[in-house]
């Protein structure tokens, strides 16, 4: 087949048939540019996906009329943040920019409350905030809104689409942009599809993965994980209504869409654009590595998930370009790396970096960081990294075994003994963290804490110990440190800036007990904002040392777009990379691990040269570059070699 001629005559066919009513002249002018553009490679990646269907054109036709109606229903404003954004797509990667992620009920009560807090979010710098999903969903356990029963309703608890409407433009007001969750590999089994596919409508059946009876589901099962081992096992649940087995990868009430159905692509296409027209300027794509299933393999990460992941990027590309995708593949790095391009995911949470983080600060050897971030923490220069260090989630140890092995670390025992360390039960750990998901098979975990709890003010705090107290802070503004300055977009998980620990009450909710990664899902309360505010306590030290590594970001180019290499300091406890701006400016990280002092050669690091380095921490002027250079406990240079603004 020839698809450049067939792509063309197909799009000449669907034009014929299409309603552009809603624009006027100018806008349809610019939709049928878009079209043209995109259609060749939209037509290509749906053809693979369900060209073998004989109702295919039928779907695609759907599908454009869709794209239409989304486009014009994109308001004045959004229409020019199209236009701003596709002259300036490399927005994400200023050094301006800052994340946040909250829950809107926990951080500010409702959407309301949450406007009222913008002054506090542009005061500490924020400039993109990622709201957890605020979608009507089940009444009690809903996996944190992750089961979703109508996108097009905000949940009643935070308010309605109004109150939404209003904090969108509040945000685009203040600077910040806002991020929605696009949680498409799954809908809450109380959606009018699942109500429908319970009720027996074969249309809607056909929308989730249904089966009689257990032969197909057990063959599927051989090859797959278990997410939540501990609430149920295997990938599949009973469904009463409907007598059938229904594929749920996550919580029984979380029911896994169809995608080998075209009815699926395009109604989740016209969702996604009703939230692009919310006036979110990114959507972080869910559990995106499991939307696509194949027998015989884990059914995560497959072919045709990029192919369909391309294919939603198209389609925004068309209707909606303001809007980026952010994905969330919390797998096996090399996987992690397949999602990011320019025309699939411009920006990805960063899982490896952040595993290392905490890898790192149990063992105090940066081995494993240095070796595993020079493999894979280059991507596209189209593209930007969300850096964190904690998010909603537990953390999964998720570094390349192969790379562990070449130091002779064993992955598995390895991911033991940090479980063991991060829940407190390895002798001389720092830290609090709960165990989450223990699979009663193989006792594999996961780990869920605060930041400040996992990193050791908890224990310090406990024990009133200042050396203790001291260590805990200083590791917080170091991996803070190290998300602000690596290249991408730092992103805080809200509560971290003000050091908060663990909140236990969710041992004492039904709807939560079962769920340990409630313990980091804490409240941020006006009382908790000023504490903050008041001088030389922990928690004061942290949000003021933090408020520093912010502005320097901010008043540097070389924070933003900048290449990054990764360097071998020789010394275990040591990490360093150098930043290169295309000003010529450079900035060179290093960050001690390690409760002790240690020593590194300049040479090494590469300092040296004449060159005038100005440590932007400390102040401290390095110049000519002595020998060597000596950082005090979990102390971190920022050495720019220009003079500080
Ligand atoms: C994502 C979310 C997580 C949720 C899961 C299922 O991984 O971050 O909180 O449980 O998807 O939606
Ligand atoms: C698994 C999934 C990830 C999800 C998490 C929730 O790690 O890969 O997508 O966020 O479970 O606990």
């Amino acid at each position: 087949m020839d698809i450049k001629f067939e792509s063309k005559r197909t799009l000449t066919r669907i034009l014929d048939g299409l309603d552009l009513g809603g624009m006027s002249q100018p806008e349809q002018g610019v939709f049928i540019n878009r079209l043209n553009e995109q259609f060749p490679r939209l037509f290509a990646l749906l053809i693979e996906i369900y060209g073998q269907r004989y109702d295919f054109f039928y779907y695609l036709q759907q599908l454009t009329q869709t794209l239409a109606n989304g486009f014009s229903k994109r308001s004045n404003v959004q229409k020019a943040k199209d236009q701003a954004r596709l002259a300036d797509p490399h927005w994400y990667q200023d050094e301006n920019m800052l994340g946040m992620a909250c829950y809107v009920d926990l951080f500010a009560g409702d959407l309301n409350g949450l406007q009222q807090r913008i002054p506090y979010l542009v005061e500490t710098g924020i400039t993109y905030l990622h709201l957890m999903p605020l979608y009507d969903s089940p009444k009690g356990d809903s996996d944190g809104g992750y089961a979703v029963s109508d996108y097009r309703k905000v949940n009643c608890e935070l308010g309605n689409n109004q109150d939404l409407e209003n904090l969108s433009k509040a945000l685009a007001e203040a600077g910040i942009s806002l991020v929605l969750d696009f949680v498409f590999n799954h809908t809450s089994d109380e959606h009018p599809w699942a109500l429908a596919a319970k009720a027996g409508e074969l249309k809607y059946q056909e929308f989730y993965y249904m089966f009689d009876d257990k032969r197909v589901p057990d063959e599927y099962e051989q090859h797959l994980r278990e997410i939540f081992p501990q609430v149920r096992r295997g990938n599949f649940s009973w469904n009463n209504d409907s007598n059938k087995w229904v594929w749920t990868t996550f919580n029984n009430f979380q029911w896994d869409l169809n995608y080998t159905n075209p009815a699926v692509f395009n109604a989740i296409t016209d969702e996604m654009l009703y939230l692009a027209n919310l006036g979110c300027e990114a959507l972080r794509l869910d559990a995106l590595a499991f939307i696509w299933k194949e027998m015989g393999t884990n059914c995560e990460n497959q072919d045709k998930a990029h192919k369909l992941i391309q294919a939603f990027n198209s389609c925004l590309q068309i209707a909606a370009p303001a809007v980026v995708f952010k994905s969330e593949a919390i797998v096996h790095p090399d996987e992690v790396l397949k999602y990011i391009d320019k025309q699939e995911c411009q920006l990805s949470y960063n899982p490896l970096l952040m595993a290392l983080i905490w890898n790192t600060l149990a063992t105090r050897d940066t081995y494993l960081l240095t070796e595993s971030m020079q493999k894979s923490f280059e991507i596209s220069p189209d593209c930007a990294w969300v850096n964190y260090v904690r998010c909603h989630d537990d953390i999964g140890w998720t570094f390349d075994d192969a790379v562990a092995g070449q130091q002779g670390v064993n992955g598995f025992d390895h991911r033991l003994f940090l479980n063991q360390f991060y829940t407190g039960r390895f002798e001389g750990s720092f830290s609090t963290g709960v165990a989450f998901a223990e699979n009663p098979s193989n006792g594999d975990c996961r780990v869920c804490g605060s930041l400040a709890s996992l990193a050791g003010l908890e224990q310090g705090l406990q024990k009133n110990n200042d050396t203790l107290i001291d260590h805990a802070i200083a590791r917080i503004l170091m991996v803070h440190s190290i998300i602000l300055s690596i290249g991408g977009i730092p992103l805080i998980y809200s509560g971290d800036e003000l050091a908060l620990l663990n909140d236990y009450s969710y041992e004492q909710d039904d709807s939560k007990k079962h769920d340990e990664r409630w313990v980091q899902r804490i409240a941020v309360t006006d009382a908790d904002i000023q504490a903050s505010k008041k001088i030389d306590t922990p928690q004061n030290r942290v949000t003021s040392g933090l408020q520093k590594r912010i502005g320097l970001r901010k008043r540097h180019s070389v924070f933003g777009q900048a290449a990054t290499r990764i360097i071998d300091t020789h010394q275990s406890a040591l990490f360093a990379y150098q930043r290169l701006a295309k000003d010529g400016s450079r900035l060179l990280a290093v960050c001690n691990f390690s409760e002790h002092k240690q020593r590194v050669s300049s040479i090494t690091v590469g300092l040296g040269n004449g060159v005038v380095w100005h440590d932007l921490l400390s102040q401290v002027r390095v110049s000519p570059a002595p020998q060597e250079l000596e950082l005090a406990p979990y102390q971190v240079m920022w050495l720019l070699n220009a003079q500080p603004v």
